[in-house]
């Protein structure tokens, strides 16, 4: 089975629309002498307002190497969700997936198993993708719970999924104690709990939907680690934070996953 794979940035709270505007046309310009069909799927995920800015610099270059993604969403509609964004209106401005149950998002803004699931559910019913993230903190880690905490994370966020839905789905295991920290996971552990959630992949849905989901990994990856993250069995790609915030590094990376 040959998974085609993901290098996903996601830029936080960080840049203004000009820095924005800037950081794409420079991984755009950077990634110009690739074969299109040899790339990875690059995303980027920007703050929402920088998403219009981006979405115009990637549709006036017409290149088509770069696809856009939001960083969470409201599983709502429309109405009286004050501050909230649907999926709807960001596929309206240009966004093919959305990221999900971010470990910042579940700490700091109290996003739950059961928030995930339904965010899942509306942005697959409006055709685009979620980036469903999962990961364990260092004291769930140490206490040996970290397959259990994300067995359970994977099928609260995939339940009542079609094995289609499944399949189309991304799914990004990300250590909460990698974050931003510098400390990447060993590569080897890595693959081996992304294994771990393409067996529950199996279990929740079927085999089909385990063989064709992409999982990633995400936590400080840089250009040095991705070489040897990509070259494990499992890992499909990487969500990457702070690299992804200098079109140098994130290009880099790109090409480390070629
Ligand atoms: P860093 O690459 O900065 O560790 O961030 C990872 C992350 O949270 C991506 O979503």
């Amino acid at each position: 089975m040959k998974r085609r794979p993901v290098i996903a940035g996601n830029w936080k709270m960080n840049k203004l629309q000009d820095e924005g505007k800037e950081l794409v046309n420079n991984v755009m310009s950077g990634l110009k002498e690739y074969d299109k069909d040899k790339l990875p799927e690059v995303v980027i995920a920007p703050v929402f307002t920088c998403l219009y800015a981006a979405n115009k610099a990637l549709t006036d270059c017409g290149c088509g190497r770069v696809k856009l993604a939001a960083q969470n969403c409201y599983y709502e509609k429309s109405g009286a969700y004050t501050g909230e964004v649907s999926v709807e209106m960001l596929k309206d401005a240009g966004c093919e997936y959305i990221i999900i149950g971010h470990s910042e998002r579940r700490q700091y803004f109290a996003e739950t198993d059961e928030m995930v699931n339904k965010k899942a559910k509306a942005i697959l019913s409006a055709g685009l993708i979620p980036i469903i993230c999962c990961g364990e903190t260092l004291e769930q880690r140490e206490a040996n719970e970290t397959d259990r905490h994300i067995a359970s994370q994977i099928k609260n966020a995939l339940k009542d999924l079609t094995s289609e839905e499944v399949s189309k789905s991304i799914i990004a295991y990300e250590p909460i104690w990698a974050i931003g920290t510098g400390k990447t996971c060993d590569a080897v552990e890595a693959n081996r709990v992304i294994s771990m959630i393409r067996d529950t992949v199996r279990e929740a849905s079927d085999a089909t939907a385990a063989d064709n989901i992409r999982i990633l990994y995400g936590g400080s990856v840089k250009p040095e680690t991705i070489k040897e993250q990509m070259a494990q069995s499992d890992i499909d790609g990487a969500l990457v934070g702070g690299a992804s915030l200098k079109a140098e590094s994130f290009v880099q990376i790109v090409e480390g996953a070629m």
